[in-house]
């Protein structure tokens, strides 16, 4: 496998969750490096469509290689996705995939920074076109702000001390590589988990925030639901539990009907109906997969469907 190469998670179980019709139109929001793409194109009939959406300029430029008139392939955050249908003049869609996270080639191509493996530029971005990287941001930041980040998005216990650290470092030299974040980040972490390198909170972390992921994610899920035609599906695979933690309170709140204060006069059968329904429960990779690709390990797939409009 080279590094330009990413073994898609749940390839199968996503595709076939999306039910594909032939004839419909699907979004990708997280192309990658095009493996849940190939397939969906693989089911979609000669009048389908297939949008296709990815930040990382390097998964735009992999995604050339797929030539085929049922698909468009933009370089755009997936929060952007309302945009991105309008111009393309798209209204509804059948379904949209979101496969969230890093891709194998940002984590395994040692100058996107993303790696304690590799001693590289601290950068981070996936959109490497624009935005501040990580060693910029570390510079700048307050004592405050860093511990936060590193408390909120990598739940790191020692984030006073590694926030202290940087700010005590940086007066010194700059922290610009990989290499000198992860020292200073081992040095101020007390305790060992095992099987984890003690600076794998801190990187998580820090892509989390420079990347802004769980606010893209927040403000996509609804305008995914706003584009779902009836009976289109929106089918998410996470890495992480505070992103799926953020998948699941959405789906569930949006396959209730809402709450409306106590003793309000108002018919059950008056109540606005919810838009989603939940599909089956969460999905995770078979130990088989989980063999062939570790990464799968922490994948979690939820997946639902709007609701016919009588219903809704
Ligand atoms: C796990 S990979 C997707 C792999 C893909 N499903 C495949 O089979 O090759 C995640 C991809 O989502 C992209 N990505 C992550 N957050 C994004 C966002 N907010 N907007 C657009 N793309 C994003 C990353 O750049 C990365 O290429």
């Amino acid at each position: 496998m080279s590094a330009d190469d990413h073994v898609s998670v749940l390839l199968t179980e996503a595709v076939s969750a999306l039910a594909i019709k032939p004839d419909g139109i699907y979004v990708d929001a997280t192309f990658g490096r095009g493996g849940h793409s190939r397939e969906i194109l693989v089911r979609l009939g000669a009048q389908g469509r297939l949008i296709a959406l990815d930040r990382d300029p390097a998964a735009i430029a992999a995604g050339r290689a797929i030539n085929d008139d049922r698909f468009v392939l933009c370089h755009a955050a997936f929060s952007e996705i309302g945009t991105v249908l309008d111009e393309l003049q798209v209204g509804a869609v059948d379904g949209v995939l979101m496969d969230i996270g890093v891709s194998s080639p940002q984590l395994d191509e040692a100058a996107r920074g993303f790696s304690f493996r590799f001693d590289a530029p601290l950068d981070m971005r996936m959109d490497t076109s624009r935005g501040m990287t990580a060693a910029e941001w570390l510079q700048q930041a307050s004592q405050q702000e860093i511990e936060r980040v590193v408390r909120d998005y990598g739940e790191e216990r020692f984030a006073h001390a590694i926030a202290k650290a940087v700010v005590a470092a940086r007066v010194e030299c700059r922290i610009a590589t990989t290499g000198q974040f992860a020292a200073l980040v081992e040095k101020a972490v007390r305790t060992r988990e095992p099987g984890q390198h003690p600076a794998t909170r801190s990187f998580q972390a820090l892509r989390i925030h420079i990347n802004q992921e769980l606010e893209e994610l927040s403000l996509t899920l609804p305008q995914c639901v706003a584009r779902l035609a009836a009976g289109g599906r929106l089918v998410v695979i996470s890495f992480h539990s505070l992103e799926d933690r953020i998948v699941k309170r959405f789906m569930r709140e949006n396959a209730q009907p809402p709450r409306l204060p106590a003793r309000l006069p108002v018919r059950a059968a008056d109540l606005p109906q919810p838009v989603l329904r939940l599909v089956g429960k969460p999905q995770y990779a078979s130990a088989d997969e989980v063999a062939a690709n570790p990464r799968a390990r922490s994948a979690v797939m939820r997946i639902a469907e709007k609701r016919e409009p009588c219903c809704a």
